[in-house]
């Protein structure tokens, strides 16, 4: 979503504001802009066009200045334009947001009565006034007049101002909405998150929510929405500036799917003893962790709500615990009725979704025994209000779509589960044996499947011009069909459906023909045969179909049928090795189709607004 780069330095800010623009672009935006201050005057620079556009017209036009803001904009309200752009200029003040202010229209028409007129449609051009009325018709000091301004807002905000009278000073703040502070040597910087400001710093201040921070190039006061100073804790980023670069791959999504099996062994580094599943490594992991856990709500959204239904699969598999698996923003707005020792578990990668991080708010009302999340982002939100925290250890995912950050969160669920299963002595020494060792054959497994790279490339050739697409799946598999579907969608905008391959019958049937690609995945596994029953359905009607296999299947390749043969594995990996080729066919599709790979449209990374 919307991405905020701020900074208060001794030396010109502009470069740096850009550059923290462009490590948030892959957070998704459809415009974008910057406001420096230089001797008391702004200069203003916006475009509906990428942040390269808005280089080109920072060296064109020059953008002095040693404090400034910067935006990277997903509308909200008003459609995507220069006007509705970020920052806002009202009078002395300029203001950028990522958020949504909520009661914008009721504060809208109070501050139209006082006189003030509004350029944009956005609901941060209110806020901005609501702040600029109180401190210059009601003459409050600026940090008096902020902090009531966002006392009096309704909603989700991470925000940036700077006054063109003071410049020395930048007043932000966050409620619902990311934003960390970094800490430099003579200057300071706010920003969406750490990646934008890797070049400048390593060290970090997270507010809590609810927190209005007032900075200089030499002090940070953090304080809560009634101007009480917060204490703050200094913590140091490992990540290098390099971990956002394309390296040899020409998209960070490609890049993504060949860094799996690395990333799959760093998941289960030390998460693995002696044939035995290690949890120690959870934050507040204790002695007795989870042992009286007797169900599991997972809430999730997107993919990670697909690696939440694999994870049902296995929690009631391997750990006989009832689980049930919802839509964060379906669960935030439902009564829902907790069972006694309940789990509440959450997964996302980026730990600040909206929706999810609202209803794990609202589960911790709720009666649940503990909550849990299974996280990319080791300061996310999600992480620091969890009560126990997992994470996936992915390393940064940029591409909008999610591919390690998925199944490492596989991985995470797979451990939890085998973990659950010896605690509450559903599975035996043996079995947990096999498991720890087909997760330590993982990574070289991945390794293995990702050869299939130009296979896939010249299979996707097949899907050039299609329209529509279905995945089916049985089992364990059938959200791995939903996942592939997404991948599909999302980033070659060919409309894919996933669906339980038994289900076909009762409806989407009817859509077969020889212009509807049905992609299979079909692994060696106790329901092979009935998916092979549903496949010459498929085949009975002409439609084409694209099978991954392992070999064992007795469907023979045909002008109708293509058949993927993966190598042989332990059945336990399956969701995790079969998601890797439907994430190459679904980038090479998009090659063909000419999208924005690691920024399709419309979609952004981190969905921190409902
Ligand atoms: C995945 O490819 C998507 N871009 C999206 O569905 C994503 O998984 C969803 O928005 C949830 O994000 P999170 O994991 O950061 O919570």
């Amino acid at each position: 979503m919307c991405g905020i780069v701020a900074a208060v330095a001794q030396r010109q800010v502009a470069p740096i504001l850009l550059e923290g623009l462009s490590r948030l672009e892959y957070r998704g935006y459809d415009s974008c802009g910057l406001c420096t201050v230089n001797q008391h005057e702004f200069t203003c620079l916006k475009t509906v066009e990428k942040v390269t556009a808005l280089k080109a017209m920072v060296q064109k036009q020059g953008c002095p200045g040693t404090t400034g803001i910067a935006h990277t904009r997903w509308a909200t309200h008003g459609e995507p334009s220069v006007t509705n752009a970020h920052p806002h200029i009202i009078g002395d003040l300029a203001l950028v947001h990522n958020g949504i202010i909520e009661n914008f229209a009721e504060l809208k028409n109070a501050l139209i009565a006082e006189g003030y007129e509004f350029k944009s449609q956005t609901d941060t051009e209110v806020l901005l006034a609501e702040i600029h009325f109180l401190a210059v018709k009601k003459g409050l000091p600026l940090k008096t007049a902020f902090a009531k301004a966002l006392r009096n807002v309704k909603g989700s905000y991470a925000i940036a101002l700077v006054d063109r009278k003071n410049p020395e000073t930048l007043l932000c703040a966050r409620q619902g909405s990311p934003f960390v502070i970094g800490l430099g040597i003579e200057e300071n910087f706010v920003a969406s998150d750490v990646l934008a400001l890797l070049p400048v710093t390593h060290r970090f201040i997270y507010p809590e929510e609810g927190s209005i921070a007032e900075i200089t190039v030499s002090s940070v006061k953090v304080f809560d929405l009634n101007l009480n100073e917060r204490k703050t804790e200094i913590c140091e980023s490992d990540l290098d500036a390099e971990s956002i670069s394309k390296g040899k791959y020409r998209h960070f999504m490609q890049k993504e799917i060949f860094e799996q099996p690395q990333a799959l062994e760093h998941t289960s580094l030390g998460r693995i003893c002696d044939g035995t599943v290690d949890l120690s490594s959870v934050r507040g992991f204790t002695a007795d962790f989870l042992k009286n856990i007797e169900n599991i709500k997972i809430v999730a959204c997107g993919t990670s709500y697909h690696a939440g239904l694999v994870g049902k699969y296995w929690f009631e598999e391997l750990a006989g615990i009832s689980s049930s698996v919802e839509i964060a923003s379906e669960y935030r707005y439902r009564k829902a009725v907790v069972k006694p020792h309940s789990l509440f578990i959450t997964i996302s990668q980026s730990g600040e979704t909206a929706d999810t991080l609202a209803s794990l708010r609202l589960a911790q009302n709720q009666g649940y025994e503990a909550s849990l999340c299974i996280c990319n982002v080791a300061a996310s939100s999600l992480v620091r209000e969890s009560d126990y925290a997992m994470l996936t250890r992915a390393g940064a995912e940029i591409g909008v779509a999610s591919t390690k950050a998925f199944t490492t969160q596989l991985l995470c669920l797979l451990l939890l589960s085998t973990y659950l299963g010896t605690v509450q002595k559903k599975i035996n020494d043996t079995q947990c044996n096999e498991i720890c060792n087909a997760i330590s054959e993982l990574p070289n497994a991945a390794s293995e499947v990702l050869e299939c790279d130009h296979r896939i490339a010249l299979l996707a050739e097949r899907f050039a011009g299609k329209h529509h697409c279905l995945f089916l799946g049985r089992g364990i598999m059938y959200p791995i069909a939903l996942e592939g579907a997404l991948k599909l969608k999302e980033i070659s905008y060919i409309h894919a459906e996933g669906y339980a391959a038994g289900e076909l019958k009762h409806g989407p049937i009817a859509l077969i023909d020889e212009n509807m690609p049905v992609v299979v995945v079909a692994p060696d596994n106790e329901l092979l045969g009935k998916l092979e029953s549903n496949i010459e359905e498929v085949r009975a009607r002409g439609g084409k179909l694209f099978v991954f296999s392992q070999g064992k299947t007795n469907l023979k390749s045909d002008s109708q049928t293509e058949i993927i043969a993966l190598p042989a594995s332990n059945p336990v990996l399956h969701p995790i090795l079969f998601t890797l080729p439907l994430q190459l066919l679904a980038y090479y599709c998009a090659l063909i189709n000419g999208t924005d790979v690691d920024q399709p449209r419309n979609l952004a990374k981190s969905v921190t607004v409902e």
